[in-house]
C-alpha cells in the first residue's frame, strides 16, 4: 500500500508539506523522504518511537485530543491505518481540516473488518498468553473499515467543501509458511499500542501455535479533496 502510495498518489508533491498523523515509527515518512527529498515531512503520534529520529523529519507526540500548537498547515495529510483507533473521528477530521491548505488534500487508508476482527482475535489471544490486561489494546473501533468507511466520512464532511474524490481497494495474500516470515509478519501488522518489549513477547509466543499461516488483506485508500 505505501509503495502504491508513493509511486502512484505522491507524483506531484516533490517539496510540498507533508502531515503524517499516527505515524508510527516513520517508516512511511522516510521512504517519502528517499523519493521526495525536498518534501517537508512531519509526522505526529501519541506515542514515542525511539525509530522516528532522521534527519529532515520533524517527530511529534501528543495526547490524540488536543492538536498540537503551531504545527502549521500542510498540502497533504495521511491519516494510514489509525481511523479504527479513533472515538471521535469528526474531532480529529476537523483538527486537519484546519491544517489543510486550500487545495490540499487528506488520505486516509483502512481495512477490511475481516482484517480488523482477525487483529483483534491476535492481540486477545496475545493478552491471554502473556497474561497481560486487555485494556492496554487502546481503542480499536473496527466500525471504521472498508465496508463502511465512505458512510461516515461523507457524513463527517457534508458541508465542509471537501469530499470524498477517489477511493482505491487494493488486496494482497501474506502467506508465511516458516516462523521467521510469520515472525516479520506479526511485527508488521502491529496495530496496537503496546510497548516494544511486550509485543516481542507476544510475537514469539504466537508463533508457537502456528505452522503455515495465510492472510488475505484488503486495505482501502480514501482520497479527500
Ligand atoms: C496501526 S498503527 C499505524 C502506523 C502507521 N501509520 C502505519 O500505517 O504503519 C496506529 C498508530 O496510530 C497511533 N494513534 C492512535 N491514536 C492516535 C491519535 N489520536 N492521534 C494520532 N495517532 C494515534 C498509534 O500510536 C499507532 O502508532
Amino acid at each position: 500500500m505505501f509503495l502504491f502510495i508513493i509511486n502512484f498518489l505522491l507524483h506531484s508533491l516533490n517539496g510540498f508539506r507533508i502531515l503524517d498523523v499516527g505515524c508510527g515509527d516513520c517508516y512511511f515518512l522516510k521512504k517519502i523522504k528517499q523519493k521526495y527529498p525536498l518534501s517537508i515531512l512531519h509526522g505526529i503520534d501519541i506515542i514515542y518511537n525511539s525509530k522516528c529520529k532522521c534527519d529532515g523529519i520533524d517527530h511529534i507526540i501528543y495526547d490524540g485530543t488536543h492538536w498540537p500548537k503551531n504545527l502549521g498547515k500542510f498540502s497533504t495529510i495521511f491519516c494510514m491505518n489509525v481511523m479504527y483507533h479513533i472515538t471521535d473521528k469528526a474531532n480529529l477530521i476537523n483538527h486537519f481540516l484546519h491544517a489543510l491548505d486550500e487545495n490540499g488534500t487528506i488520505i486516509i487508508t483502512t481495512k477490511s473488518n475481516k482484517n480488523l476482527q482477525n487483529l483483534e482475535r491476535i492481540h486477545t489471544k496475545a493478552c491471554e498468553l502473556l497474561r497481560l490486561d486487555p485494556n492496554i489494546k487502546g481503542n480499536l473501533v473496527s466500525e471504521f473499515c472498508s465496508e463502511n468507511s465512505q458512510i461516515i466520512l461523507s457524513k463527517i464532511l457534508r458541508g465542509t467543501g471537501k469530499r470524498i474524490k477517489q477511493k482505491f481497494n487494493l488486496c494482497s495474500t501474506i502467506i508465511a509458511s516458516n516462523k521467521e516470515e510469520l515472525k516479520k509478519y506479526f511485527s508488521s501488522c502491529y496495530r496496537y499500542s503496546i510497548n516494544r518489549s511486550d509485543y516481542k513477547r507476544i510475537t514469539e509466543k504466537l508463533i508457537d501455535d502456528y505452522d503455515i499461516f495465510v492472510d488475505y488483506h484488503i486495505e482501502q485508500v480514501i482520497v479527500i479533496g
